[in-house]
């Protein structure tokens, strides 16, 4: 089996780096990214288990789940190695060789473990980081990773991962905002973002449709927010545009007229201003594909909190 190219960009230097999916053949310069990276590293106790990796032992993770593997100018620069086990994802061993650091490879190779385990719709990505390096444990934090638990100095970092949903036309896109319709209630708070055009209040107008609510639902241009009444006795829909807000206090500010928690609040260009609004809610990101004449958009569902964690099968179901 030959590597599989995943992804393919410049660095800032003008070298080429390649993402690709390893060979079995690769296991044991594998293996050297990994013993460089981490004997590297200030030492800690108990050391890291990486530093214990043969070809053998990369060999086995790498057949019981999948690599990462970053190549500059066709050489080895870094590495992760992801397990899978059902719904359940592990990211592990994440390493760039030293003189290839902070160049963005590691994100660049999270970036594409994430993605394809997306695309397995695995639910959860959790890792272990070492307390006694806050800037890495940073690092995840910056990566939408929280702390789950920890042992010692070792905690564990968990990240939820979006839900994929394909919606070919306009049409498929006001239906999944209607079959939405009937997983939200009351206080729900929904942030959605995704370029101008995306569809965000084509989403909107599914869901104002589902809930059965009044008014016609259009992208705000120059009222930032409006509220469309139920007309069958259920929750408002809260339609929020924030394209021009700053800030969560500029949207805090807006007068909403209505308390959120009787409503269900859809807000869109929401991500970096709306996250304040509520503990728990549902990020939606809709992307165009890559093909400029075709219309499919992909609808990422990302659960936050209990509440959205807890629906996640009826989110799959859409
Ligand atoms: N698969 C699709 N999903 C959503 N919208 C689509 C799709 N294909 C074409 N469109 C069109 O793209 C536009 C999306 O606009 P809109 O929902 O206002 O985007 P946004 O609110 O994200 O700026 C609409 O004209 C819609 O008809
Ligand atoms: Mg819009």
């Amino acid at each position: 089996m030959p590597q599989t190219l995943l992804a393919e960009t410049a660095l800032a230097d003008g070298r080429t780096l390649s993402i690709v999916e390893p060979a079995p053949a690769d296991a044991a310069a594998i293996c050297e990214v990994i013993r460089e990276a981490f004997g590297n590293r200030p030492v800690v106790d108990p050391p890291p288990p990486a530093l214990a990796e043969t070809p053998d032992t990369v060999a086995a993770a790498l057949a019981g789940g999948f690599g990462v593997l970053a190549l500059v100018d066709g050489r080895p620069a870094g590495i992760v190695i992801v397990s899978v086990d059902g719904p359940m994802a592990g990211i592990h061993r994440v390493s760039v060789r030293p003189g290839y650091q902070r160049q963005g490879i590691a994100s660049a190779m999270v970036e594409v473990a994430i993605e394809l385990l997306t695309a397995r719709a695995a639910s959860t990505v959790e890792l272990i980081a070492r307390e006694e390096f806050p800037q890495v444990v940073a690092w995840w934090r910056r990566h939408g990773f929280v702390e789950v638990g920890r042992r010692g100095t070792s905690l564990t970092l968990a990240r939820q991962l979006p839900v994929r949903l394909e919606a070919p036309t306009a049409e498929d896109t006001q239906d999944i905002g209607r079959r939405l319709a009937g997983v939200v209630r009351a206080g729900d708070v929904i942030i959605a973002s995704g370029d101008l055009g995306a569809g965000k209040t084509t989403l909107a107008q599914g869901l104002g449709a589902g809930l059965g609510v009044a008014g016609a639902i259009i992208s705000p241009t120059f009222v930032l927010s409006r509220v469309h009444p139920s007309t069958v006795g259920g929750p408002a829909l809260v339609h929020v545009d924030a394209y021009r807000l700053g800030s969560f206090a500029e949207l805090e500010d807006l007068d909403l007229e209505v308390s959120l928690d009787d409503s269900v609040t859809l807000v869109e260009w929401g991500a970096g201003i709306a996250e304040g609004l509520a503990e728990d809610y549902l990020e939606i990101d809709i992307r165009r594909s890559v093909d400029p004449d075709d219309e499919t958009r992909w609808i990422f569902l990302t659960p936050i909190g209990g509440r959205w964690t807890a629906a996640r099968p009826e989110l799959e179901a859409l």
